[in-house]
């Protein structure tokens, strides 16, 4: 039996399964916990605000006749350079088609074969991405995300043993004999930090690509979880893995707008600044080679040229084909006056996804008991090296189902929750200080981009490393005079992720993957995943 719920006052909560995330790892979890849970939801700002929301391409999965299991894990393996886990990768990709059949149960309304809509059995429309030798996304358009998003928030809204809390930021976890049994957590509108106490806590707080200037991600994702789980006790994992998309719009105005990889999935090109495409000089799969290889190549022949973007060109698809595939983005890049159905789209590399995070195993649990960690903040093995595109929201749906399961099976061993003192804060002020924190944001994004980039070096990344422990010590200083604000707590995150992600990068003496250095180009024989504990 679980714990009954028992509201306490507003500063402090009680509940069997707090969850620290609304995208679609989250929200699965909670809808996949028993009914007689009492489970509270928190997100630092709306339900749909995390990336989930604005997934474009799709979820890959196992769905056509002539596809299989072996070829999904394969390719995944492929990506991945050699360091996949492959029972990680075997877990997920048997089960995508389960996590697909949820999904349509739950009401996400997939996209069909136009020609099969009127038939008695109409098919899954799927497309194509780099790395996957089958078609095998299913999606929603150019708004997959959205979809998904819509339908498990409607879901866990209307599920009444889900208490929901958005703008709540977790500060930190809370631990008792080793046991995670809670966390505090900022309640933006009061300004003060409440006491969430649980019986099991799962992190879902997506990744950390926010560390880099340019990113294709919404911001919040400020790698929190990763940080809160390393201050908690748990092992990290391959942090130096952060995948760059290699096509965000390039527009002074577009705020990295991502150009969906489905796009090149079906025939779009990628040219230079002449018109002329280079793709296959750098590998014979050409625009569908996998992400690292083409955010590289792009990388490359813009600094050759001095370019500031390439072009992606896929006006020779009719405008209907492109309205119904892309509807999204033609109509964002129309807003900046393209018109992809005449002309190419300029685009260049952005910080996309972060590949490594907290280590769990296929439960999703971390090395601290009582804590979980799913979706993009995990590292479960499943992404190596490199992750595979739209294999992210499949992991998320696929943990979240694996995670629930063993957090129904093991919650009555948990023991009793106990008092746990309140945050203290009696010995802090309001900062006067605030361009303290503005000015160490754009410091950190910025040597972030130039250093721990697409192309690294040793001198690189140790002057980053020197920069990242002098804003730490700058901030840990800030942090325990100033009340705690959102913005204090992200860059907090961030710096202590940025510094994990570069000692990473350090200790790895070869290229393999997104970890690509000048003074290390080759691949070692023995693939190895780079771990660090902070509990050593
Ligand atoms: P998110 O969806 O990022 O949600 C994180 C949640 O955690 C949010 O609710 C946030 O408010 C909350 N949170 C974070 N920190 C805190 C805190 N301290 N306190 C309280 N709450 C907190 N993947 C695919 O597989 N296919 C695609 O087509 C695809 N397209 C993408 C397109 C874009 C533009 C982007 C950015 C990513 C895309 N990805 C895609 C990647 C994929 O969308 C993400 O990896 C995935 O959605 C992450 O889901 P999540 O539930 O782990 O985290
Ligand atoms: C895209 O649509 O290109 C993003 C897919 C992904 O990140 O998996």
């Amino acid at each position: 039996m679980s714990v009954t719920s028992i509201p306490q006052s507003t500063g402090q909560q009680q509940h069997d399964v707090l969850v620290i995330g609304s995208g679609a790892a989250g929200l699965s979890l909670a809808l996949h916990l028993p009914t007689h849970f009492r489970i509270a939801l928190i997100s630092k700002a709306d339900l749909n605000q995390g990336s989930t929301f604005w997934a474009q391409g799709g979820m890959a999965a196992v769905l056509h006749t002539r596809d299989t299991i072996d070829s999904h894990v394969q390719d995944t393996l492929n990506a991945g350079d050699g360091l996949c886990h492959r029972d990680a990768v075997e877990f997920t990709v048997r089960n995508s088609r389960r996590c697909v059949d949820w999904l349509v149960e739950q009401g996400v309304d997939f996209d069909l074969r136009e020609d099969s809509k009127e038939s008695d059995s109409p098919e899954f429309h799927l497309t194509m991405e780099g790395g996957h030798s089958h078609r095998r996304i299913i999606h929603a358009a150019d708004a997959t995300g959205r979809a998904i998003s819509d339908v498990l928030i409607e879901k866990a809204q209307a599920a009444p043993n889900i208490d929901i809390f958005t703008h709540r930021v977790a500060v930190d976890l809370i631990t008792t004999e080793g046991r995670c049994n809670g966390a505090y957590i900022l309640n933006q509108q009061t300004g003060h930090v409440e006491l969430f106490q649980a019986k099991s806590v799962v992190l879902a707080t997506g990744g950390a690509s926010k560390v880099y200037l340019y990113t294709s991600n919404p911001d919040g994702a400020s790698g929190d979880g990763i940080a809160m789980a390393w201050r908690a006790g748990c092992s990290v994992a391959n942090l130096e893995f952060n995948q760059f998309h290699p096509t965000c719009l390039y527009h002074p105005k577009a705020k990295s707008f991502l150009i969906t990889e489905a796009i090149r999935g079906e025939g779009g090109k990628l040219l230079l600044p002449d018109g002329s495409q280079f793709m296959q000089r750098f590998d014979s799969r050409g625009e569908l080679a996998p992400r690292d290889i083409v955010a590289r190549a792009i990388d490359h022949e813009m600094k050759r040229l001095g370019a500031d973007c390439v072009f992606l060109d896929i006006s020779h698809k009719p405008v209907s084909f492109l309205q119904s595939h892309f509807p999204n983005i033609m109509a964002r890049t129309r807003e900046f006056g393209i018109d992809i159905s005449k002309e190419p789209i300029p685009v260049v590399p952005a910080a996309h996804y972060t590949c490594g995070g907290v280590v769990v195993d296929t439960n999703g649990a971390t090395d601290v008991e009582g804590l979980y960690a799913i979706g993009e903040t995990s590292s479960t093995g499943l992404h190596g090296a490199n992750r595979m595109a739209s294999n992210s929201l499949l992991e998320c749906i696929v943990y979240a189902e694996a995670a629930a399961a063993h957090i129904e099976k093991n919650i009555d061993k948990a023991p009793p929750l106990t008092a746990v003192p309140p945050w203290d804060e009696s010995q802090v002020t309001n900062s006067d200080e605030d361009v303290v924190i503005s000015h160490n944001w754009d410091e950190l994004r910025r040597f972030m981009w130039d250093y721990v980039g697409i192309v690294r070096t040793d001198k690189r990344l140790q002057r980053a490393q020197h920069r990242a422990q002098l804003l730490q010590a700058e901030i840990a200083e800030y942090y325990s005079n100033y009340k705690v604000s959102n913005d204090l707590l992200e860059l907090r995150n961030l710096a202590m992720v940025a510094e994990l992600m570069i000692r990473c990068a350090i200790s790895r003496k070869e290229s393999r993957g997104l970890h690509y250095t000048l003074d290390y180009p080759d691949l070692l024989d023995e693939a190895v995943d780079t771990i660090l504990c902070s509990r050593d």
